[in-house]
């Protein structure tokens, strides 16, 4: 409950006489004497413990780049728009083949990366919208102001793009890949 201050009381009265506008603020010794508390150790388990959240953090989100990538089997419903894009095992490892997704206007590409698998982009350069390209080194390389993305993540690696590539999300459904949904990021 909050005490108002009484301006007529005779402690605040007091306190004015004397030219005590307001109680003493209390020495921040005395303070801690009585609450004593191991704030050295709550420092270093705070920062033990932002690690190890920021480490989870990234964890998470790199597991879920790779749930992403291909979402299993083929996601149905009437918002759904699945375009077949590759059959099972047409793409040999650092193979690449470019799509129209979502329709003939726009562009994904299709990579089989060693150790990673199947990965889709938006093939449409995140600085001024040329075409990017697979190169075995695992990038995607911007010919136009020699922007360069890691093709395992999009992520922008060098040149002027400040943006990652926009992930195509894939879906399988027997022996067929099919893109269904462009993340943007
Ligand atoms: S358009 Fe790709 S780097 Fe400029």
């Amino acid at each position: 409950m909050i005490q108002e201050v009484d301006p007529q009381s005779e402690a605040t009265k007091q306190r004015r006489s004397t030219g005590e506008a307001n109680p003493p603020a209390r020495r921040n010794e005395e303070w801690r004497e009585e609450f004593p508390y191991p704030w050295d150790e709550d420092e270093i388990v705070t920062r033990r413990d932002t690690l190890r959240f920021l480490l989870g953090g990234s964890g998470a989100l790199f597991a879920a780049t790779g749930i992403l990538a291909i979402l299993g089997n083929l996601p149905k419903g009437p918002d759904v728009q699945a375009v077949p894009v590759a059959k099972l095992g047409e793409l040999k490892e650092n193979e690449w083949k470019v799509f129209d997704f979502p329709d003939q206007y726009a562009q994904g590409i299709l990579i089989n990366l060693p150790r990673k698998g199947l990965v889709a982009y938006s093939d449409v350069c995140t600085h001024l919208s040329c075409a990017v390209v697979y190169r075995e080194n695992g990038t995607l390389h911007c010919p136009c102001h020699e922007g360069l993305f890691d093709a395992s993540t999009g992520n922008v690696l060098a040149g002027p793009p400040t943006r990652p590539l926009p992930l195509i999300e894939l879906a399988i459904e027997g022996d067929t890949i099919y893109a269904v949904k462009v993340v943007p990021r």
